[in-house]
Parts: structure tokens; sequence; C-alpha cells
């Protein structure tokens, strides 16, 4: 567990701090997805949308088609995900309740600490890990196309690799982050939580379908269900419909690279596209600020 606070991007305020941990679900299931950014967020993201819309298939024969995931997914540290008016609590805007008065229930995702998280027993939350160089290198590619306003990153790239292994860039470090959502062992320190790796994802996407089925709520999927599913959670599909799944919370920057938000899907390019130094910093920030030790694997 860690008590640091979180460095965070200017589009999360004091007040919507305070939305969140005071937030009371509003439907009988609520998903949270949480994640060091740069996970596979948008990916899980969009599993649950799918698994979500196909329960309401189930119960109601409707076909829900995908506008924009941050419809029915906001990141709830957004602070314009928000409507404030009046005295009592926020109220999300009305896109998002909309997407989910369709779904029959609530999702988001996030990047804070597990302690930041609302205090309700019934949310379900999945918490996703995956290789920090590769986040590290993702991470980069993010934010140098991130408007600087919005928290964007100026710098060289191996200026970010160490303001990022000092743990100086948005949301922390990212041992920190682990420790904070996982016990020593790597697993969820909250039994409402399930963690899914990257990896796993990208071994064998139906195992990882079926196991968060399980843990929302939805149970069995079937075999004719999933083939419909898979072929639109792969990364060819997403990047060819970014329209669906670039995120709205921020401005981007087009610097006419080719730069797509879902980019390239792969495992091992952080280790690649380190330099030596790169390299250095790397494990000197792993001392500084290491994992927990179950969760050595992903080094
Ligand atoms: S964010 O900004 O924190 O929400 O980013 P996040 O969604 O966590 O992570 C983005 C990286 O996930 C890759 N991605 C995928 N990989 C495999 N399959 C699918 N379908 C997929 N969708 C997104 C995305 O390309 C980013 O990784 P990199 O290494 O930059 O390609």
């Amino acid at each position: 567990m860690t008590d640091k606070k979180q460095p965070l991007l200017p589009i999360t305020l004091e007040r919507t701090l305070s939305a969140i941990s005071s937030y009371t679900p509003t439907q009988p299931l609520t998903v949270i997805i949480a994640s060091y950014p740069k996970s596979g967020t948008t990916w899980m993201q969009n599993v649950i949308y799918e698994l979500l819309a196909l329960r309401s298939f189930r119960i109601k024969g409707d076909k829900i088609t995908l506008d924009h995931i941050s419809d029915y997914c906001p990141f709830v540290e957004n602070d314009k995900a928000w409507v404030y008016d009046g005295e009592g609590p926020p109220t999300l805007q009305p896109n998002h309740l909309t997407a989910h008065s369709g779904i029959d229930a609530t999702i988001f995702n996030t990047h804070l600490y597990l302690t930041s998280m609302p205090p309700s027993p019934t949310v379900k939350y999945i918490y996703m890990t995956r290789s920090p160089r590769d986040v590290c290198n993702s991470f980069y590619h993010h934010l140098s196309h991130q408007s600087v306003d919005d928290g964007g990153y100026e710098g060289s790239r191996s200026e970010f690799v160490k303001d990022w292994n000092e743990g100086k860039i948005a949301f922390g470090a990212w041992g920190d982050h682990l420790k904070s959502w996982l016990d020593e062992e790597g697993n969820c320190r909250d039994e409402r939580c399930l963690r899914v790796d990257y990896s796993y994802m990208k071994k064998d996407i139906e195992g990882a379908v079926r196991m968060t089925a399980r843990h929302i709520g939805v149970g069995e999927v079937t075999d004719e269900e999933l083939g419909d599913i898979i072929p639109r959670l792969s990364v060819t599909y997403m990047k060819a419909n970014i329209d669906k799944f670039e995120p709205r919370s921020v401005k981007w920057v087009d610097k006419g690279d080719g730069f797509s938000f879902v980019r390239k899907g792969n495992e091992g390019d952080g280790k690649k596209e380190f330099s030596e130094e790169d390299e250095t910093v790397f494990k000197e920030g792993l001392e500084k600020f290491p994992p927990p030790r179950g969760c050595e694997d992903l080094l």
C-alpha cells in the first residue's frame, strides 16, 4: 500500500477527487477498470463494453452499436465527466447516463490509487498490468502527442525516461501504483478486484474474456458469442475504428508522424527502443520504486 500523493493531470481537480470518493452507484452493476496508464485499459474497456452489450442482448434482444467507448466508460478523474449542479454530489454527464442506462450498468476507467476509489462494496474492479518497459515506451509516445495544456510532455525521449523513472510523470511511479492495488504476492488487495495481465490477453484473449465475464457476473460466454465478440477486440479492428476508441478527455497534437492512440499493441518494444542509458535509468528507478515481489515476472 502507498500513502503517497499521486501526481495527476490538470483535467483532475480537488472536487473531482471528492466526487469519486463519495460516489454512490446508481445501477446494480458498476465496473471500474483501473490501471497504471498504458497497461491495456482501453482494450479492457472494450472487453467490458462488449460483455455488457452481450448481457443486454441476452435480456432485451437489443443489439447496441458502439459510437464511442468513452460514452460507456468515462475517465472517472476527468472533471468534465461530471455535472456540478447545486449543493449535492455531482452526476455524470448526460451522454454517460444514457449509455449506462442502455447496458443497465455503469463503467469507469481510472489511473488513481485504490485508496481514492468509492467505498461501495458492490463495485467490481479489474486491475490491468503490463511490462513496465512497454508501459514507459507507450506512455512517452502518448504524452508527446497530448496537448501540453492537458498534461502532455514536451521533452526528449531520454528526458521522459528519466522523469518517468523518478515518478514525476502523471500518476506517479509504476511500482507505487502496483503496490497500491496489489499485495506483495501480486494479487489484488481487494476481493472485489480481478487482476488481468496484458500479456495474458495477448496469449489467450478468449480465456481472458471468459475470466472477466465470470468476475463481473455476466457468467459463461458461449463459443458462438465469443466468435462474435473477439474480432472487435483485435488491435487491427480498434486501430481501424480509432474514432470509437481515442480518448476525448484530452486534446491531441497531430505531429504528422502517424501516431495513433491505438498504436502497435506489441510486447517487448520497450526493451528494443530503450537506449543503454535508458536501461540504466530504468533499473535505478526499479530500485527506488520497486513493484510487489510477485510482479517480477513483468520485468
Ligand atoms: S491509456 O491511455 O492509459 O488508457 O492507454 P491504455 O489503453 O492503457 O494502453 C494503450 C496501449 O494498449 C495498446 N492496445 C492494444 N494492444 C493489443 N490489442 C488491442 N486490441 C489494443 N488496444 C490498445 C495500445 O496500442 C497501447 O500500446 P502501445 O505499446 O503504445 O501500442
